[in-house]
């Protein structure tokens, strides 16, 4: 298909809360690498952003803080954009769903499908909380989810197994208000009637969409085609657009009896609204709103996580089909989600690198996180984010690669020829190879960022930087200074055109160390992606600015800092969910006497070798002292332990552990977070004292 202009969506965050590297991963960055390579390209290129505002999470949110919706939405939105902003995340607009001009557009929206018979009314039983005086839609009820046993699912979605839901078919439902059982009411609601558009989504879908298709349209990935498959294939039923709850957008008809619009209807609908508010702003940049979503040679793309396909390939095209007057995505590349440190990224369990926070701990790093992220990119599967992976990402690919390389371009140049761009001179076979290679680099980057593989696309651009490295150090132009500086002069210029030419490459990337890059190579002006590959970006005697390190090494002590600040969520979290353990069952008088508990004064302790957890102990028991080996080892250093009493079962068998004879058992308590505190006597009695 040939389509004259881009319209970049992205999937629009609640504004409940601050936003995270799983955020940044799933959407936010591949969306922008799209939208700025296209604008490199000289395209006509929108990218869309926005709040969410309505719905449920913003009301539990609200609930939780003892707050008005508002006022929650009001903070975050704000929070949101910053992050955004502050991460180079280029939107064109990032507005919100409370904005004069969505709740117009929207409430049009219905009231068309409405007036043209496009819904259906239904009046059935729902939940409802006596208490809370409530109907109990979406997150407002939890329960047992029906297909993995996931005890929190919510009445709209399991996050444990990703199933989509309705609230019936909750196991004990329970509201998420006042905890109490939910009893059934009836209500009224408006439906689409999404199984009127099954068999169309299935030609549009399953065949426009598919690989090979013969249309000539985009093949839509394997994640999201087999997702839209197995929901075409299992049936598609009604869906409730409005919902009993009183934050959210009127229904705007007559006699809705306080009815808002179902968040899901309103939200997608808020990526017209955004375009449209901000075409009518500057009405000659970027033309007509209607253009961007009513003209068929306009490229709709949807960037979303994996848990919004069903809303963007079903249930969003639905409405724009019922509508009428819309085009449809072109693509909806899904990315799978990003699980930190081998664990889910969850807001509730504060798991999660925030965005606010890391600029914190990481100023004026935004480019290594935007790297990390794309390079573990969970474009095929969920992927992982690891301290550890992200200090080497960092130290080895963007200091020893990328960094390096125009850093030893511009001292050598500085060091021989005054920081001035040498003659060319006389090119070579392997200058020419190099330049060879880097032209199939340059396709493959182009081919991986045409069709959605950015993980791919950054590792090639990263192999040109590589390109450049293996070009210095073959030709070694430190050792031909002194015979023949013409050729050194070549070599140099070849090494600061690659340089020139990486800041086209990578500015869709990394966009802050690009005009970095560029300062350092004193560019001023603006170079587009047409100049990549070119040998004359740099006009001879052009002087270049002070060498400086495009990126920093980042040593272990940052890290283990950031490491330690999640261990310190997880016992945080074990604390916050422990629960006492049930007692045991009951024993005899007789059972309790035969064990023999006693006082003991540590007189000597030392770590037994290659065992981390362990402590052998000699202790004075008023006998003959006895040897006791002890995994407290994580507890306790020896010193701490030498002259203090504490409790031991005295009569357990003994037994070997690591070829010492342990000769009892010292008593500990254990705490909610694992950790165990020996059990002393409150006062110093006699070495081997009865404890009754
Ligand atoms: O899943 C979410 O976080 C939703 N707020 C995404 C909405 S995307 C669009 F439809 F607005
Ligand atoms: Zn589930």
């Amino acid at each position: 298909m040939n389509f004259k202009r881009t319209l970049i969506t992205t999937a629009l965050p609640y504004a409940n809360g601050p936003v995270h590297i799983g955020h940044l991963a799933g959407v936010y960055v591949p969306a922008d690498i799209y939208a700025r390579y296209l604008r490199l390209r000289g395209e006509e290129v929108l990218m869309i952003g926005g709040s969410v505002e309505h719905g449920v999470p913003i009301t539990i949110r609200a609930r939780k803080e003892g707050v008005s919706p508002q006022s929650i939405v009001d903070r975050y939105h704000e929070m949101i954009k910053k992050s955004f902003e502050d991460f180079g995340i280029s939107f064109d607009i990032y507005s919100r769903t409370t904005s004069a001009t969505h709740n117009k557009l929207a409430s049009d929206f219905f009231r068309k499908l409405y007036e043209e018979g496009k819904f259906i009314e239904k009046t059935s039983e729902q939940y409802y909380d006596e208490e809370a005086h409530q109907f109990l839609a979406d997150r407002y009820i939890t329960g047992t989810c029906p297909h993995c046993g996931n005890e929190h699912a919510y009445g709209d979605q399991c996050e444990a197994c990703g199933t989509s839901l309705s609230p019936t078919e909750l196991i004990h439902p329970k509201s998420a208000i006042s905890g109490s059982k939910p009893v059934m009411w009836e209500t009224k609601h408006w439906y689409l009637p999404l199984n009127q558009y099954e068999s169309w989504q299935r030609q549009w879908i399953l065949e426009e969409h598919k690989e090979g298709n013969k249309r000539g349209h985009e093949a839509w990935r394997p994640n999201v085609y087999g997702q839209c498959k197995s929901w075409l294939d299992m049936g598609l039923l009604p869906r409730a657009v409005s919902r009993d709850l009183d934050w959210g957008i009127p229904v705007p008809v007559e006699d809705a009896g306080g009815k808002v619009l179902y968040v899901w209807f309103d939200a997608p609908i808020g990526y017209i609204s955004n375009t449209k508010e901000l075409c009518e702003k500057y009405p000659e940049k970027f033309g007509s709103w209607e253009k961007w979503w009513k003209d068929p040679e306009t490229k709709l793309v949807h960037f979303i996580g994996k848990d919004n396909i069903v809303f963007h390939c079903i249930v969003f095209p639905s409405m724009l089909k019922a509508e009428g007057s819309y085009i449809l995505p072109e693509n909806v590349p899904a990315n799978e989600f990003l699980n930190l440190e081998d664990d889910k990224i969850s807001t509730s369990r504060n798991w999660a690198v925030w965005l606010h926070e890391y600029l914190e701990d990481f100023p004026g790093k935004q480019d290594v996180l935007r790297y990390v992220l794309t390079a573990n990119a969970p474009e095929t599967k969920d992927n992982n984010f690891t301290w550890k992976d992200f200090q080497a990402r960092n130290n080895n690919e963007l200091v020893a690669i990328l960094g390096n390389f125009v850093n030893r371009a511009l001292v050598l140049t500085e060091k021989y020829f005054e920081g001035k761009v040498p003659l060319a001179g006389e090119t070579t076979d392997y200058d020419r190879q190099t330049w060879a290679e880097f032209t199939r680099i340059q396709k493959e980057l182009e081919r991986l960022l045409d069709s959605y593989h950015f993980r791919d696309a950054q590792r090639e651009a990263m192999n040109l930087a590589r390109l450049g490295n293996k070009y210095l150090a073959d030709t070694e132009p430190w050792k031909l200074a002194k015979t023949d500086l013409n050729r050194v002069g070549g070599i140099l210029n070849l090494a600061l055109q690659l340089s020139a030419n990486l800041s086209i490459a990578f500015e869709p990337f990394l966009p802050f160390s690009m005009e970095k890059l560029r300062k350092l190579l004193n560019i001023r002006e603006r170079f587009v992606w047409k100049d990549l590959g070119r040998a004359d970006l740099l006009p001879k005697g052009h002087l270049l600015g002070k060498a400086e390190l495009l990126f920093e090494k980042i040593d272990d002590a940052l890290v283990e800092a950031q490491v330690k600040k999640l261990e310190d969520t997880k016992k945080a979290n074990e604390a916050a969910t422990y629960q006492t353990k049930p007692i045991r069952e009951s024993i005899s008088y007789d059972d309790f006497s035969k064990l023999d508990i006693r006082v003991g004064t540590v007189t000597a302790c030392a770590k037994v070798p290659k065992a981390d957890k362990l402590l052998q102990l000699r202790i004075d028991d008023g006998l003959k002292g006895r040897t006791i080996v002890s995994g407290i080892a994580a507890h306790y250093k020896p010193e701490e332990l030498v002259g203090k009493q504490l409790c031991f079962v005295a009569n357990l068998a003994p037994r070997k552990l690591r070829g010492i004879v342990s000769e009892g058992m010292i008593l500990s308590a254990e705490d909610a977070d694992g950790r165990l505190s020996a059990i002393l006597p409150d006062k110093t009695v006699r070495p081997g004292s009865e404890v009754k």
